[in-house]
């Protein structure tokens, strides 16, 4: 009996240790994993593009703010969420369903003191330590490369995955991933709809939804890729916190026609009522509705 015992409490210590061998017990590990650093030096434009773009600060996007604080908010105080918990010791990855898409490396590597970690840095706005939680070149090029994972496996560690294979890579193999080039690419993110798969759902992005079900169903072509990253571009406007070129791309996406007609109706003799009929439209290039959420 003691002997079973022994073996009981032995596997309990076991198991734990053996499944998180290799997943980040910090923010600074978690970012280190992902780290996309090395890729600067020989890619230097689409570096700087897309240290300015919003992949580069998905926790606090618009304006350096920090958009996860509700969640991290005490139960019970103003504010909190249907996810929050009365002591940040108890916040698991799981009370952070946003991480599915602002931060999927979260929910393959990290063990939940980084959600510990998170909650006490929203707590404290700590935006510098916040700051280091990125969609990298890796997280793009590694994590969401692959969405066939009964036929095609996890990505393999190590590997970039893009639009072509690259055996002689400098900065380490290149596979061919199938998805690239499509805008289901874009659409692991950017949202279908509600997310309903979770035990409180809610929505937050869903042009993907849109894109498809308004766009492509009515004739369009274009991938997302075709519109947001010509040439390479890995800015991937709109950049909110640049007012002046979100403002130019707008005004070169909508076009506001308006036609007028003024007149007098002759209700009966010299009784002259006037009228005016507006016709407006509003186009849009977009391939979706705009704005999203
Ligand atoms: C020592 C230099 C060097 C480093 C470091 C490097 N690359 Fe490259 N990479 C190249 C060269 C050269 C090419 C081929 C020419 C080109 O497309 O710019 C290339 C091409 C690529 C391509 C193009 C594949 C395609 O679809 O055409 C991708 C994607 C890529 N690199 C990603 C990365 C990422 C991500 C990193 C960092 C993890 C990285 N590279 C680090 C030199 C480097
Ligand atoms: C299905 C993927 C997905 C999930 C899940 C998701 N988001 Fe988002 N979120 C996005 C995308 C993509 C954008 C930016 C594009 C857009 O708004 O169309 C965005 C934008 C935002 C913005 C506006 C940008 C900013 O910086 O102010 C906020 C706020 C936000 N999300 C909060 C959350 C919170 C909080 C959660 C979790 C409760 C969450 N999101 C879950 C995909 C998602
Ligand atoms: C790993 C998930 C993920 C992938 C893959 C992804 N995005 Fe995003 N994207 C986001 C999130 C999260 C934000 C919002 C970050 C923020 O502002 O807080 C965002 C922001 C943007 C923005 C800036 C506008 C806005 O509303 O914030 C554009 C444009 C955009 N993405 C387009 C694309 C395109 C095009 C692709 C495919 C080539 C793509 N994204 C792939 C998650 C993703
Ligand atoms: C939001 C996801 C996302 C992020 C972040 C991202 N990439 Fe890409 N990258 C893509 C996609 C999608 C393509 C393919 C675009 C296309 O259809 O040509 C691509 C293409 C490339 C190419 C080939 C460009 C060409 O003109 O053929 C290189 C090189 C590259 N990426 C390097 C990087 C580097 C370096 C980083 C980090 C600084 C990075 N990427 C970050 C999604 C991303
Ligand atoms: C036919 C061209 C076209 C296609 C296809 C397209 N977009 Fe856009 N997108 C635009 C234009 C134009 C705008 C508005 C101008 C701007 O803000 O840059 C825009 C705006 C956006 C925004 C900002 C939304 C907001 O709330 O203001 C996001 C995010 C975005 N697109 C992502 C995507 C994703 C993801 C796809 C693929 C599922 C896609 N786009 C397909 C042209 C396109």
């Amino acid at each position: 009996m003691r002997f079973l015992k022994l073996i009981l409490v032995l596997l309990f210590i076991a198991v734990p240790l053996v499944a998180s061998a290799d997943k980040a017990k910090t923010i600074d590990e978690l970012a280190k994993m992902y780290d996309s650093s090395s890729c600067k030096g020989c890619h230097e434009d689409i570096y700087t593009q897309w240290e300015k773009s919003h992949h580069a600060r998905p926790l606090m996007g618009v304006k350096g703010g920090l958009m996860l604080s509700p969640l991290a908010a005490k139960k019970g105080t103003e504010g909190a969420t249907a996810f929050s918990e009365d002591d940040p010791k108890k916040m698991k990855i799981k009370n952070y369903p946003c991480f599915k898409c602002h931060l999927p490396q979260a929910i393959t590597s990290a063990e939940d003191s980084v959600a510990v970690e998170l909650t006490e840095a929203l707590l404290a706005k700590d935006k510098v330590k916040i700051a280091k939680l990125q969609i990298t070149c890796i997280v793009c090029h590694n994590t969401k490369a692959i969405i066939h994972k009964r036929e095609l496996g996890e990505p393999e560690k190590g590997v970039i995955y893009s639009t072509k294979d690259m055996e002689a890579h400098p900065g380490g193999k290149i596979k061919k991933s199938a998805i690239f080039k499509d805008s289901i690419y874009c659409g692991q993110c950017h949202g279908l709809g509600p997310n309903l798969e979770f035990d409180q759902p809610f929505q937050c992005a869903n042009l993907y939804g849109s894109y498809l079900h308004n766009y492509v169903s009515g004739g369009g072509t274009k991938t997302c890729q075709n519109c947001h990253m010509q040439k390479g571009d890995h800015l991937i406007a709109p950049n909110f916190n640049d007012d002046k070129q979100t403002s130019e791309l707008l005004a070169k996406a909508l076009s506001l026609d308006v036609e007028t007609l003024g007149y007098e109706w002759l209700r009966k003799a010299k009784t002259y009522v006037p009228k005016v009929v507006v016709s407006t439209k509003i186009k849009t290039t977009a391939g979706h509705r705009i704005p999203d959420g």
